[in-house]
């Protein structure tokens, strides 16, 4: 049997995905960004689909393909991505933020392209810290009622139960997922550590599209209970 025949869990869910890196611009040439890959992400927006659910993909500069079915808004900052993501989020029930966002932004962003002087003076950046987009909207009304499920995501160096545990308290939200085992960043592979209110759970080393599907599964058991 193909995929017609396969259940929909998340019918009627509209499911906005945060993935990829965010970029943060010191001059209109250059800027600070990370490794993330965005794969992550892609895979989860196409297993929501397969499953049944509207997917919007917030993404930040990454060069993968947009899975089939899937809506896609491409941005650079963390600034740029929370302001999509607000405009989007009225009509989303469940919201994965598997972004790496920028924890920091230069404090300014040069309107022309900085220049050496010659003299081998080296410019002085200063950052600012970046909202916390996942916080804040797991903060607010809709998130809080129930209507919005929020899933954050935590890629942690040492100590991953504790620290993904610590980190879901404080992002109050109900379920946060950690990528376990070092540099998993551009594998295809990963393996994932759920936690949530009753403890913790273990998804085996499998590709990531695999892995998507299993937490697609486990957010639809979430949403029903
Ligand atoms: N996140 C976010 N906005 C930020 C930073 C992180 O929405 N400014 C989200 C990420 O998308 C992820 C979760 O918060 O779902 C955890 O990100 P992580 O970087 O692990 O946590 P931080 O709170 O930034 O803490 P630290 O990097 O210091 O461990
Ligand atoms: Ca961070």
């Amino acid at each position: 049997i193909g995929r017609f025949f396969q259940p929909k869990p998340l019918a009627g869910q509209h499911v906005l995905v945060s993935a990829g890196p965010t970029f943060e611009a010191i001059d209109p040439v250059r800027g600070l960004t990370n490794l993330s890959s965005g794969k992550m992400g892609f895979a989860i927006a196409r297993a929501a689909h397969e499953a049944g659910a509207q997917v919007t993909l917030v993404a930040g500069p990454v060069g993968l393909p947009t899975p089939r079915g899937v809506g896609r808004v491409n941005v650079k900052s963390a600034l740029n991505m929370q302001k999509s993501l607000d405009l989007l989020l009225p009509s989303a029930t469940v919201f994965v933020s598997a972004a790496a966002v920028a924890d920091w932004r230069p404090a300014q962003s040069a309107e022309h392209k900085i220049k050496k002087d010659g003299s081998g003076a080296v410019p002085t950046l200063s950052f600012v810290e970046n909202p916390d987009i996942l916080a804040s909207i797991a903060a607010s009304p809709r998130a809080k009622s129930g209507a919005l499920y929020c899933v954050g995501f935590a890629a942690e160096s040492h100590d991953l139960e504790e620290h993904a545990q610590a980190k879901r308290k404080r992002k109050g939200v109900p379920l946060l997922v950690g990528n376990i085992g070092p540099a998993t960043f551009g594998q295809d592979d990963n393996a994932l550590l759920l936690v949530d209110e009753q403890g913790m759970k273990e998804l085996p080393r499998a590709p990531k599209l695999v892995l998507a599907r299993q937490l697609v599964g486990e957010i639809a058991r979430r949403l029903t209970s």
